[in-house]
């Protein structure tokens, strides 16, 4: 289907300064025309508007709570629209606060429709962290959990169904770091989780074939990039970076087994921060990775 991509420039989930700009980044980046050059109809609706990041502590353990559910609620409503257009929302994140948003949106367009939803989520981080066991506050480690209705009810409530989804519709992939409370959570749920120990012992293309596994022709697979999921050698630009993360034909290879399974109908892609990078190399490593995940690959497959 043709592209919306829709930049949501905001920190406001995150303890650091600097994802708001990822969105132009990305867009300099040259996302767009990237897709265009793949033959995939491209429209850039911009960069939604929400409040500034107050940069305050923590409150009842949740940082800049209204914040967060103001930004998630513009995105939430964004993203429906493109998807009832029949279009495919590409979102340019922001922090990953933002998947609430953008996942609730989707997981109310597959509740009408009819459709089943998977979700990959690609990080270092599980983000299953609540207001009891966060170590930070920053609601950017809280998404998968409130999508699962864990959290507060403007938060698991933003899609009109609480919860917006189950653990069992999660597959986690790159994850390396994991809060000691969070640990807990994660086992309780029954997450869905590749580690990076995981696919050092397996390798790559067995995990992917697993965490691909049971996708049918009803399936919408949304798929959650946070660019931190990428070894920080490779992918600098980003505030929470954890060393030990996927190289680059690791990810290459995600992106090319994603786009081979044909199911995604939705992508965020998030925490890029370009005031840390090195001259942009992580927004640009970032459109490289989502060109194959719209199935650029070197030689003509069949
Ligand atoms: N687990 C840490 C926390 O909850 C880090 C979360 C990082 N999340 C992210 N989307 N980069 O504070
Ligand atoms: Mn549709
Ligand atoms: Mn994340
Ligand atoms: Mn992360």
């Amino acid at each position: 289907p043709p592209v919306s991509l829709i930049g949501v420039p905001t920190d406001i989930g995150a303890g650091h300064l600097g994802a708001r700009l990822g969105p132009d980044a990305l867009r300099i980046a040259g996302l767009a025309q990237a897709l265009r050059g793949r033959g995939i109809e491209v429209e850039d609706r911009g960069n939604l508007a929400g409040p500034p990041n107050p940069v305050e502590p923590p409150m009842d353990g949740y940082r800049h709570l209204a914040g967060v559910v103001a930004w998630n609620e513009a995105l939430m409503q964004a993203s429906l629209r493109e998807l009832e257009a029949g279009r495919m929302p590409v979102v340019l994140g922001g922090d990953h606060s933002l998947a609430i948003g953008s996942i609730a949106a989707v997981a109310a367009h597959c509740r009408a429709t009819g459709r089943r939803l998977r979700v990959l989520w690609l990080d270092a981080h599980a983000d299953f962290n609540t207001s009891d066991v966060t170590p930070s506050g920053n609601i950017h480690g809280m998404p998968v959990a409130c999508l699962c209705g864990i959290g507060p009810g403007v938060l698991t409530g933003i899609g009109g169904h609480v919860p917006a989804i189950t653990p069992a519709q999660v597959t986690q992939v790159g994850i390396r770091s994991v809060d000691q409370d969070e640990k807990r959570m994660v086992k309780e749920h029954g997450l869905d989780i590749y580690d990076m120990r995981y696919i050092d012992e397996v390798g790559m293309k067995r995990t992917m074939e697993a965490a691909l596994e049971g996708l049918d022709d009803d399936t919408h697979l949304h798929v959650s990039f946070d660019v931190d999921v990428l070894d920080p050698s490779i992918a600098p630009g980003t505030g929470t970076r954890v060393p030990g993360g996927l190289n680059y034909r690791e990810a290459q290879l995600v992106m090319e087994m994603i786009a081979d399974s044909g199911r995604m109908g939705s992508l965020d892609v998030v925490e890029v921060s370009p005031a840390l990078d090195e001259r942009n190399r992580t927004a640009e490593l970032a459109v490289d990775l989502v060109e194959s995940l719209f199935g650029k690959s070197t030689l003509m497959r069949d």
